[in-house]
């Protein structure tokens, strides 16, 4: 009889707990992805989407408490004619980041994309270009001064094969401009922490080795690089998991903090025509996303400076225009709905 008794009252647990209308347990009403971590949680920002679409700017200060300006801090915003800086767009962000308690990443003094026209054009001796590329990162870097943390310093110079890209930049000052553009960025402002940046860092062990080998050397000369930004533009596919593990391993155990800094997850990366993610497609980028945050939560806290989403929805990506091909690579869906990625990283770590 107690058998029995048993068997009924645990058939009552089972069938009343499926009864129960579901609460979604990831909405981003009572869900805060920031707070589900000890390392920041970032997302690069459009300035006009965060200043005209009031979903946007509540989504992105309410679930990320990092911000790196997409745009707004790269050469062509910034000096936009020569010698004429242009800081409103990127006060604007920094003053919604304070006022939210987000901090900001600097994106990015020297690249060789996004340059402004007037430099296309620039003539001059190679102390010429120094004095230009040294007034750029100097006034920009002094102007923010004990207003922005970390800064991007230089952005991929390095080729696939490990050789210097041949950029402007390298073509007028000479390989040495990568280690100046740290010097420069040092002397006006000794406190911010100053990172290098690339993609395929993961996926390619030798770029991989080569940069932490340059930089490795750079610093053990007394050149001040606390860290390394691996970009991660990846998909569900590659790179592997152990790819993603070496290359944050190799970082941090040559003594630069990881910066997880441009993360998106391509569901179509091979372009099928597709209008919609498939279910397994996304459940596949969940996973992806779970095991990446899983090995960054075992870095050592002191070489953790965060992981920074490349947008905030799909359709803010700058993979679709940019491939031409429909993919949803981000945690949010057009409409500002959280994703099973989004879902997995609340619910799972
Ligand atoms: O601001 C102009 C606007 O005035 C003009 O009307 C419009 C149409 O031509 O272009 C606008 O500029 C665009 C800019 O984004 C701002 O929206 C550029 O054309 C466009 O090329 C630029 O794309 C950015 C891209 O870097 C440039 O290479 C993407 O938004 C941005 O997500 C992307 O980010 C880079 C990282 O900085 C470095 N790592 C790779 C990553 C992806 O390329």
């Amino acid at each position: 009889m107690k058998n029995a008794s048993l068997l009924i009252s645990l058939l009552l647990i089972i069938g009343n707990s499926c009864t129960k209308p579901k609460i979604s347990a990831c909405d981003t009403q009572n869900n805060k992805l920031h707070f589900k971590f000890d390392f920041p949680i970032g997302v690069a920002v459009d300035h006009n989407k965060l200043f005209f679409q009031p979903e946007y700017a509540e989504l992105s200060t309410s679930q990320f408490n990092s911000f790196t300006a997409e745009n707004a801090m790269k050469m062509s915003q910034l000096q936009p004619l020569e010698g004429q800086f242009f800081f409103d767009d990127a006060e604007a962000i920094l003053d919604l980041a304070v006022v939210n308690r987000i901090q900001i990443h600097g994106h990015t003094l020297v690249w060789h994309n996004q340059i402004p026209n007037w430099l296309e054009n620039f003539e001059g001796t190679q102390r010429d270009w120094e004095e230009l590329l040294k007034k750029h990162i100097q006034t920009v870097v002094g102007h923010f001064k004990g207003r922005i943390e970390s800064w991007d310093v230089v952005n991929e110079a390095f080729e696939e094969d490990g050789s210097l890209r041949k950029s402007i930049w390298l073509e007028h000052i000479g390989p040495d401009y990568i280690i100046k553009a740290f010097q420069w960025a040092k002397e006006v402002d000794p406190d911010a922490l100053l990172f290098y940046n690339d993609f395929n860092l993961a996926l390619n062990e030798k770029k991989r080795k080569k940069v932490i080998q340059y930089f490795t050397k750079a610093a053990a000369q007394g050149l001040q690089i606390d860290g390394i930004g691996m970009q991660m533009h990846i998909n569900t596919s590659y790179p592997t998991t152990t790819e993603i593990g070496n290359c944050i391993t190799e970082i941090w155990q040559a003594g630069f903090k990881v910066h997880i800094s441009e993360l998106d997850i391509s569901i179509n990366h091979k372009g099928d025509d597709i209008a919609f993610p498939g279910t397994e497609a996304l459940k596949k980028q969940a996973d992806k996303a779970y095991v990446i945050f899983k090995l960054y939560q075992n870095l050592p806290p002191e070489f953790q400076h965060g992981i920074t989403f490349w947008g905030l929805r799909d359709n803010d990506s700058w993979i679709p225009s940019t491939f031409n091909r429909t993919d949803f690579p981000l945690l949010f869906d057009r409409e500002y709905r959280p994703k099973p990625i989004y879902c997995k990283l609340i619910q799972s770590l």
